[in-house]
Formats: C-alpha cells, structure tokens, sequence
C-alpha cells in the first residue's frame, strides 16, 4: 500500500495535502502541498504560536549586535540592526520577540539614506506574557530596509547566567555563558524567535580586560579598539545564536577542532574528547560535509543547565562529561551531529522538536557504532529505551508521546521528553531496518543536503521519505506503521528490543545478588562499563533492604562516585529506598552540578519519597548558584502552586 494515499478508517492522512493527524489540526498550506521547498521558501501558514514574529509578512534575514557585555551591571547593552526581507509585499510592521529587554529607541533606516534617521521612537511594546515575552511592533514605511533598537537585558533574563568571580573555578574573573534554545534568545536581542526563520548575524563585543569573549560564529582579532568581531555567514534559527565570556582558554584537537575551558579543567577535556575528529570522519563519510568551518567545544561552568548544546562551530558541554575514561563522549557526537539534523535541517517549530532531536541521537548512535563498535552502540540504545519508557509511562497525556506534537502543547520544554529523542531515533532505525541500511544511508545523506539551511516540518519530511524512498520500496512498510510511529502515542508495536549480552551477564548477577546467593563483593564489576553499571543501578526493584544498600554502598564506593552518570543513578535509588548515608554526598552533588537531567528528577524524587524539607533546604543553598532556567524549573517542581 502506498503511503502516498490516504489510509481507510479514522487514520491519520498522510497525502501530503492535508497534514492533519491525531490532534493536529492544522491543514498545510496549499503551497507545501506541490511546490518542492525552496531555500528561503516563503513561509504562508505561522505554525510556531511560540513567537509573536508575522514571519509569514516580514522576515529577518541578518542582525548585527553591537554590545557591551556589562559585568558590574549583568546586562547586554547596546543596539541590534536588524535586515529583513518583505515576504507579503504589503506589509506595514515589523514584529519581533522580546523577554525582559529595556527597549531605549528604535529606528527605522533607509539603505539608500543611512543618516536618515526615519521614523524615530515611534513603536509599541505590549505588555508580557509569562511564557512569550513582550511583542516589539515596528512600524515600516515603504522605504525602510533596516531597523535599529537600542537595548539592554536584563539581569535577570533567562537566556543568560552571570557568574561572580567566586562561582568560577579560576575564582579571578567574572563568567557569562547564554543560552537559547528553546525560546530564550528573545532575552537576549529582539528578533524573529522561532526556529522557522534563518538569519545570518554579525557581531562587535566589548569585553572587561582580560576575559575572552566566544560566539557562535567565527572569530575575527580583537581590534585596536580592544573590540572583539563575530560573523556567521550561514543562515542559523535563533535558537543557536550563543554567548560566552570568562577566562578562557584553548587547546586545539587538530586543525579544525579544539578545546575551550578555564584552566584548571583544559587539558582533561582536551583529553576526553581526543576522538572528536573521528567522530567528524564518521560523520561526514555517513551524511555529507561538514559545512561549519570550525569545530569547537568549550566546557562550561558546572551551572550549565544541559549535557551539551549544539550552538554551531562552538557546542556548549558540561563538565559533567569529564570522567576520565571517555564513557560519556556519547554527548560529544550527540552535540556533533547537530551540525547535520538541527543545524542544517531544522525543526520549523517545537513541535517538530523530533527532527532535531530524533535524527541527532540516531546519527549521534550511529557513529558511536562506527567509532566503538556494537556493543556499545546497543548499550546506548538499550539505556535509552529504558528512558523512553519511564518518560512514556510518566506522561501528563498521551498526545505528548506522539512524535509530532499537539498544537497546544504549553511550553517548547513540553517537547524535548525522550520521546523526542528515543523515540525518534527508534524510528529512524525502524526504518533503516525496513529499507535497508545502505539504502537509507544514501537516503539520509540526501536528505541533509536537500533541505540544507531550511526549516521543515515533520510533513516535509514524509513527503521526502515517500517520494525518496517508498516509492522505489513500496512493500518496505504500510501506512498504518508510519502512521503508528509519528501520530499516534506509547511504543509502537514495531518498536526494536536492542539484544546486549553485557546486559544479559548484568541481570543475571543482578538477580542472584538479589536472591541472596551472592554478596555484592562477589558481584564480577571488574570490567564493567558506566553503561553496565547504570544498567544494574538503574535495574534495582523497589524495597532493597537498608542492609542491601550498605553492602553496594560498602563493596563499590558509590555514595560520592566521581562519575555524574553513576552518581545520579545512585542517588535516585537511595532516595527511593530511603538510604539515609547518601544524603550528605547528595547535598554536596545538588550544590556543585546544575545539570538539569539530573537535578530536576532528583528535587523531584526527594519531594515524592517524604524529603521535601530536606530538598527545600538544599535548593535554598543551592538556587542562586543554578542557571536561571534551572531555577524556574525547579521552582516549578517544589512550588507549583506559587
Ligand atoms: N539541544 C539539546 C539541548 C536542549 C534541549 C536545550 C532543549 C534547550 C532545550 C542538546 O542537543 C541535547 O539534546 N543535549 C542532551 C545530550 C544528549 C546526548 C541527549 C543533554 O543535554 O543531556
Ligand atoms: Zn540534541
């Protein structure tokens, strides 16, 4: 059955005229229906309702920031200039986003009169939404090529962390780092904050003496000025535009790829991440050019919210992923890969997040399989499965286990579960397997070079696969799977059961510690992996004894374990049993790792299993050292009533 014809009964239809499936409601435009998508394909139909930006009139093709970075005051300051292009020829605004911004002027400039200083302060913010921020409408006139706002954040703004000299590990110099995604670059400049659009950015920062400031974008000399330039050719969504300043230094990995970090931690990543351009090699033999220029990663402070963050020629990675043994580089070819699923092709809006999110942990696992073979490949698979589960069976519905997302889902960080992620990449596998894995390869490799530098919708992407794919391959699967897979929630019945026979040889002694019949000395650990421990750790059943706990406890030192992965694993079953000797090294982990995968579910469990004093005086520590939006999540998590 062809998967180009709508199927018979109340399924989702997937003929491309109508993307309407489960609770998407929305009709695609008629224009995405036939028109192959062109670059810069103008966009008819807004689909993001997390942006105020009219992005189907007026688009912003380029922003230059011109900023000082003010430590003393924690604010960005300056202007942005703003270049667009109209896309509905009447257009009278101008429309952008912006969150917690200190507007002072905005004027409208004429290309071929740039003295002209237009039409001066004449402008409207609205009042803010919680969520969106304050929409800036900006009236044009027939002759307006440019936009300039003069501005300054807040100190406060969500997007970016401020840390004092003593929060550094230097402790001599102050630190700021952004970040964007989902939709925080509103507080950081105003602009179009959608992922749907693409601009190029340049920019001129002033920095204090001494610190080094790093964009996102290449990297021009300081000037005689003591100005520091940016530029970045490439059309990005402005999710990616990112920010950090400290007391950086660099060590290079080769030619193209190198380290940043404070001091104390340089040569230890540098060390860590070594096979980075192995992982490029992999990358690029799969699925085309790297198209960046450079590769860099820089280590941030410990406050770092995430594990990484693609911002591109420069990932932003937690320290977290330093344990000495190259067991968590995972997140290294997570972030990698970005530069091809997010990066070039991007997700048009948050729910389509599985685009970005899904490919990259498909390709991140492919190359991982390439670098160190199967084993550990499945390993990988087979813990995000496990994920999957947990975040499938937690859900607050059931719609937002479907890989395209409802329109009403509350905030974009509805999107990035692991169903975004796991069950992306679930998918993606499912098809290869179907396919097959030279022809989708071929496929896939296409497809990055098809939609380079655009945005598209989960409704592109089918569209591709059938007239790519199914077509020459019409009995390789039916609508129904497809349908199953990308608008229906849960696991779909074809969903892979990844086989690891390490795993297999850690459940077997798993369960015979459990049964008594071993001690947990006698547990054979010696060459176990991160992945086989977190395996067993996070395989433990409900009602260990205390006794059951101090005997792991004493045979393997996992109360203040070195390795982040491990100790959060730990800690989540401690809490859970009620292990009381964890709670101390657990306070000194919630107050030096502000990684959101681990501090979020670890507030949560205190609060669940009777310890919600106990975390609320931990937070309380802890809070002013996290990144602001770890602080609002967490908030959220203690607190939702207020
Ligand atoms: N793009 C994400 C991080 C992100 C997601 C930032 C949503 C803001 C909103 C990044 O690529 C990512 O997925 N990081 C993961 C690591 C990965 C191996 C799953 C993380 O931070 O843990
Ligand atoms: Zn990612």
């Amino acid at each position: 059955m062809s998967i180009f014809k709508p199927a018979l009964l109340g399924a989702c239809v997937l003929t491309f005229s109508i993307g309407a499936c489960g609770n998407q409601q929305v009709a695609e435009p008629a224009d995405r229906q036939v028109a192959p998508v062109e670059r810069q394909a103008p966009v008819i139909v807004k689909d993001d309702k997390f942006t105020y930006a009219n992005y189907d009139e007026v688009r912003v093709t380029h922003v230059d920031l011109n900023l000082d970075v003010n430590f003393d005051d924690k604010i960005l300051d300056g202007t942005a200039t703003i270049d667009f292009e109209r896309v509905a020829s009447a257009a009278t605004t101008l429309v952008l986003d912006t969150k917690d911004l200190s507007i002072r002027s905005v004027a409208t400039l004429n290309g071929s009169n740039p003295t002209n200083p237009g039409t001066g302060n004449s402008y409207t913010l609205d009042d803010a939404d919680p969520v969106l921020g304050s929409k800036l409408t900006i009236p044009l006139t027939d002759d307006t090529t440019q936009v300039r706002i003069a501005y300054s954040t807040s100190p406060t703004a969500e997007g970016l962390q401020w840390l004092s000299p003593a929060q550094t590990a230097g402790k001599k110099y102050p630190y700021l780092f952004s970040q964007a995604q989902a939709i925080n670059a509103r507080t950081i400049a105003p602009l179009q904050d959608t992922p749907a659009v693409r601009m190029t950015y340049s920019a001129t920062l002033r920095v204090p003496e001494g610190l080094l400031p790093l964009m996102s974008a290449e990297q021009g000399d300081k000037d005689e000025n003591g100005e520091f330039h940016f530029k970045m050719p490439q059309p990005i969504p402005s999710y990616l535009l990112a920010i950090a300043v400290g007391d950086i230094k660099f060590k290079a990995i080769n030619d193209h790829i190198g380290v940043y970090a404070e001091d104390y931690i340089l040569d230890a990543a540098a060390e860590e991440f070594s096979e980075t351009p192995l992982m490029e090699a992999a990358n690029t033999r799969l699925y085309g050019p790297y198209r960046w220029g450079r590769y860099d990663l820089i280590v941030l402070p410990p406050s770092f919210p995430f594990g990484g963050m693609e911002n591109p020629r420069l990932s932003f990675m937690t320290p977290t992923l330093i344990a000495g043994d190259k067991s968590l580089t995972n997140v290294v070819a997570h972030e990698l890969a970005h530069s091809w699923s997010g990066n070039l092709v991007t997700n048009s809006s948050w729910r389509d997040a599985w685009l970005n999110e899904g490919f990259t942990s498909y390709v991140e696992n492919r190359v991982m399989e390439d670098l160190y073979g199967k084993n550990r490949a499945v390993m990988e698979q087979a813990l995000g499965l496990e994920d999957l589960k947990r975040d499938v069976r937690e859900a607050a519905r059931p719609e937002l286990t479907q890989l395209k997302l409802p329109a009403d889902i509350a905030h974009p960080d509805d999107a990035f579960t692991q169903v975004a992620y796991v069950k992306g990449q679930f998918f993606l596998m499912f098809l290869e397997e179907r396919f097959g894995r030279a022809e989708f390869d071929a496929f896939l490799k296409n497809y990055f070079d098809k939609f380079a530098f655009q945005s598209i919708t989960t409704e592109d992407f089918i569209k591709y696969l059938h007239d790519q794919l199914h077509v020459k391959n019409p009995d390789a699967l039916t609508r129904e799977e497809l349908d199953e897979w990308v608008y229906r929630p849960g696991l779909p019945a074809t969903i892979a059961n990844p086989q690891s026979d390490a795993f297999d040889n850690v459940a077997a002694q798993s369960a015979s510690w459990l049964a008594g019949e071993i001690t947990a000395s006698d547990l054979q650990t010696a060459n176990w992996s991160t992945h086989e421990w977190l395996h067993f750790l996070n395989g433990l059943p409900e009602g260990l004894t205390q006794m059951q706990f101090a005997d792991l406890d004493q045979a393997f030192s996992l109360t203040g374990t070195q390795n982040a992965e491990t100790a959060y694993a730990w800690y989540m079953q401690a809490i859970k049993g009620g292990y009381e000797p964890a709670l101390p090294a657990l306070d000194a982990f919630l107050m030096s790792v502000g990684r959101g995968k681990f501090i979020y579910r670890l507030y949560a469990a205190l609060k669940d299993n009777g310890r919600a004093e106990w975390a609320e005086a931990v937070y309380k520590k802890a809070r002013p050292g996290y990144h602001p939006i770890a602080q609002r999540r967490i908030d959220g998590i203690l607190f939702p009533d207020e």
